[in-house]
């Protein structure tokens, strides 16, 4: 069973594998036969950074499933601001939910968390390091694309060293046989070393290069708000766009992904094309979210 949702490191192969089934069947089941299951939980989401998806969808899934959610969605509306430490606003919050939902600009902060909490602790994002659920669903989302996970070709665009989704991605790619990874990125905006590690990578700068013969295009944001530096982010802030003339000729079975919000690196006219995927993952993190609640919380789902 497992008891928090840190680094996507935490789950073996196995229970990666039993939450996409899990996800599955949430998907295919009754929402009415769900919708007791975590009657009475409470779900804290503090998010001590901005956030549309991931904090709406954690909150959509605890209500699909009977909870309730409390929280906040800045750092200025909690204690911090008057100078709280971190630690402390963890362990009171971890006296009154059952379950926290956690993101924050600072890498290694859901750890910490997890260090003094009382109840689970699930990673919505820490800094540039790891975003698992987000993972998740991604996985969830190849899956439902192309009935596997083994052997597809994924070139992923953007924003590589700050991405946390990316880096998340990576270490659950690893993990599955036969993945070939095209990384694209700009020079400045390269992998850091050893984050590919199990995969079979090459690399370049050229978006329409890394389209060429992939099956999934994962496209991400250029990180403003990591960058120690403005002018570095001016610099590279529209270096890719992809738009519907780019992929004319793709097979029928392409995909793009993207973990959104997008700012301009998908044209709007690319969502009217039938490689959009974004929209469906988007959906997806719900599904994801409600199987990843019940395998914390409920009994029955836990093992
Ligand atoms: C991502 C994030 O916060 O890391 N968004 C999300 O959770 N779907 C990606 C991003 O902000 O670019």
């Amino acid at each position: 069973m497992i008891s928090h949702l840190i680094s996507i490191d935490d789950l073996s192969k196995a229970e990666i594998l039993s939450l996409l089934d899990l996800a599955q069947r949430v998907e295919s089941a009754d929402r009415r036969d769900l919708f007791r299951r975590l009657e009475g939980v409470i779900l804290a989401t503090l998010f001590f950074e901005p956030s549309t998806r991931t904090r709406l969808s954690f909150e959509t899934a605890m209500a699909r499933l009977g909870g309730r959610t409390v929280g906040f969605s800045e750092a200025a509306a909690s204690s911090t601001a008057k100078g709280e430490s971190f630690s402390d606003t963890i362990r009171t919050v971890s006296r009154y939910a059952d379950v926290i939902a956690l993101r924050h600009p600072l890498e290694g902060t859901a750890r910490r968390a997890a260090e003094v909490s009382r109840v689970p602790i699930v990673n919505g994002g820490d800094g540039a390091n790891q975003h698992p659920t987000q993972t998740l669903l991604d996985l969830y989302t190849l899956k439902k694309c192309f009935g596997r996970l083994e052997g597809l070709s994924i070139a992923i665009a953007g924003d590589l060293k700050y991405s946390r989704t990316v880096h998340s991605l990576l270490k659950a790619l690893a993990r599955f046989d036969g993945i070939r990874v095209r990384l694209v990125s700009p020079k400045s905006l390269r992998l850091a070393d050893g984050l590919a590690r199990g995969l079979e990578t090459e690399e370049t700068e050229s978006l329409a290069e890394g389209l060429r013969g992939t099956d999934v295009l994962y496209m991400t944001r250029i990180q403003r708000e990591r960058f120690p530096d403005p002018l570095e982010y001016e610099k590279v802030k529209n270096v890719y766009r992809l738009d519907a003339a780019m992929l004319k000729g793709m097979p029928e079975r392409f995909r793009v992904l993207h973990p959104l919000p997008r700012v301009g690196e998908i044209a709007p006219d690319v969502d009217e094309t039938r490689f959009a995927a974004y929209f469906d993952q988007a959906e997806n993190g719900v599904i994801m979210r409600e199987a990843i609640f019940l395998k914390l919380l409920d009994p029955a789902f836990a093992g």
